[in-house]
């Protein structure tokens, strides 16, 4: 079988909406790639956004309420996958409509309450339109996860056109990264069987590092004028 035919046989057995003739393709390829672009440019703005934060925070406060920015665009498999299990047809259309978190940025701050000035900062912004704030350090998912989850759609002006574009922020604690980072680690490697009580100790591991964050959190709102966004 030559490539067009495996690439159709493959997508019809996927149930993917692939375009019948080999230019089409390519014009579905072309329409993906500028996509990215928006998606990248979406990302560049909201990184420069907090890093003009950032530096304003530090010169007024002398220390940085962001300790880590960073980005990524979600993988073409990876949406296909999601659309997938969303039951979504994988076109084009879909990705752009029904998936929101193709673009996404993490940021990583010192203390808890640094989380949430980094939340209000975004919500100040007059070009970032809040979607969706989902909490889970007040409600931790069932694994132990905790962080800040919020879509947003940011305004980015082009040579002739301004568009909306969607973008999941997480923001969470360096002691929460932490944890999201060896927890992922441990769950992604999928060619063993999982001993049954890994998922209790994550869970309990998550709680005892967030009690450590709540310790770190009392402590800095003791020192004077450390932790201070009463204003
Ligand atoms: P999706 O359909 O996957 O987007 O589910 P959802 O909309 O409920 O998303 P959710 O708000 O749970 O956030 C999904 C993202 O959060 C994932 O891609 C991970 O980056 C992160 N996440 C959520 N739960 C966990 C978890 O238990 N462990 C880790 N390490 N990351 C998690
Ligand atoms: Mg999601």
């Amino acid at each position: 079988m030559n490539s067009e035919l495996i690439l159709k046989q493959t997508a019809k057995d996927n149930h993917y909406n692939m375009p019948a003739e080999p230019s089409q393709m390519i014009n579905v390829a072309l329409q993906f790639q500028q996509l990215l672009m928006l998606y990248e440019s979406a990302i560049k703005q909201l990184k420069t956004k907090f890093e003009i934060l950032e530096d304003e925070f530090e010169s007024k406060h002398e220390r940085k309420p962001i300790n880590n920015i960073s980005s990524r665009i979600k993988e073409p498999m990876s949406i296909a996958e999601k659309l997938q299990r969303k039951g979504f047809a994988i076109t084009i259309d879909n990705m752009v409509t029904k998936l929101y978190d193709i673009a996404g940025i993490r940021i990583t701050c010192p203390f808890i309450s640094d989380v949430y000035h980094v939340y209000r900062m975004l919500l100040n912004q007059d070009d970032v339109e809040i979607i969706e704030l989902k909490d889970y350090i007040k409600n931790p998912k069932k694994s132990g996860y905790r962080s800040l989850h919020v879509i947003v759609k940011v305004r980015v002006s082009f040579s002739d056109e301004k568009r909306d574009i969607p973008v999941e922020i997480q923001i969470r604690t360096i002691a929460m990264d932490f944890w999201a980072a060896l927890e992922h680690q441990i769950h992604y490697k999928k060619d063993y069987k999982m001993p049954p009580d890994v998922d209790e100790e994550l869970k309990q591991i998550a709680d005892t590092i967030s009690q450590t964050d709540e310790r770190m959190e009392k402590l800095a709102k003791n020192l004077p004028d450390f932790i201070d966004y009463s204003n």
